[in-house]
């Protein structure tokens, strides 16, 4: 009877919880420093969700340690549907940079869905002497010593990137670490590193303001936000893509109640038209809806982890 009871109860909460849910503001916790891509990324998305919702959706930043930090405090948080984590290909590649993370990322997650692929751009410093990419690869191998690269600490997008980089030209270059790319390019700028390969989503408006000169893309193909800027590939690096992908996670445990509406926001955020237009102006594209579901993104995460953690593995790196 006592058992009957409380099945009733947990019925009538979670009923309640479906009808209420949201009745405040919902935190997605972003693992970077504000200012970056993930952080403009999660931004767009909070205004296309808070839209869907009709509820207020708040960003809070929690940087450093290549992402685990702010990963970590999302998986802690109190499954109750009101934090959430918005990150990307730096879920998949923590398990095997660390030995030991704080967290489990398979079994500490709910997943809601993906909401964007992000290309990249290898920028440098404004006053950077080379004019063109093959100049600035001879530049790099002249002055390995001197030449400075920024990230966003170990497992981060912009650290995957100079790692596929310096392999594929088989050249060393001094990491940087920041918090997020955000206070990266803000160096980068002032002239205070040298180079960086980060997101279009961070990287067109200063692109295209001037403040600091692109040697290329990372895709396989031309993006429509920077027609005149070639890809790498075409530049000679034969090969060389790649796209970051981002997805919205919760604490494992959230009611199913929570998670549908969140599902349902996050899939009229990915076919709202200002959401698509603002995405598209920073060289960025939001996934189709049959990515936007739960069992795609925990199917791509899953599928992440096994294609990176052999590559590290023998790579011996490891980030503690
Ligand atoms: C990264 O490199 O992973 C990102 O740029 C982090 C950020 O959003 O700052």
């Amino acid at each position: 009877m006592l058992r009957l009871i409380g099945v009733l109860l947990a019925f009538c909460a979670a009923t309640a919880l479906a009808q209420d849910y949201p009745t405040k503001p919902v935190i997605i916790v972003v693992p970077a420093a504000a200012g970056g891509p993930t952080d403009t990324l999660t931004r767009v998305l909070a205004a296309a969700m808070s839209n869907a919702m009709k509820s207020q959706f708040i960003i809070e930043n929690a940087g450093g340690a290549g992402g685990i930090i702010g990963i970590n405090k999302a998986a802690k948080a109190r499954p109750d549907g009101y934090t959430l984590l918005l990150y990307h290909i730096g879920m998949s590649t923590a398990p095997a940079l660390y030995r030991k993370l704080p967290y489990d990322t398979l079994a500490d997650f709910d997943t809601i869905g993906q909401v964007a692929d992000v290309p990249m751009t290898l920028v440098a410093r404004k006053a950077m002497p080379p004019a063109g990419f093959a100049e600035f690869l001879a530049y790099i191998r002249a002055n390995r010593d001197k030449v400075t690269y920024a990230q966003a600490g170990i497992g981060s997008a912009s650290y995957l990137c100079g790692l596929l980089f310096m392999s594929t030209i088989d050249a060393q270059f001094t990491q940087v670490p920041y918090k997020g790319t955000g206070p990266a390019m803000n160096d980068l700028i002032g002239g205070q590193v040298d180079f960086m390969c980060d997101q279009t989503t961070n990287t067109v408006p200063q692109i295209r303001s001037g403040n600091v000169k692109v040697y290329g893309v990372t895709t396989a193909r031309r993006l429509a936000s920077l027609a005149d800027v070639p890809t790498l590939d075409e530049q000679g690096l034969r090969g060389f893509d790649l796209v970051v992908w981002n997805g919205l996670f919760a604490p494992r445990g959230t009611p199913k109640p929570a998670l549908d509406k969140l599902v349902a926001a996050l899939q009229a955020a990915v076919q709202d038209p200002a959401f698509k237009a603002r995405l598209a102006d920073l060289g960025a594209e939001p996934v189709g809806l049959a990515k936007a579901t739960p069992e795609s993104l925990r199917g791509l995460l899953k599928a992440e982890i096994d294609k990176w953690t052999p590559i590290i593995r023998k790579s011996g790196v490891y980030a503690d």
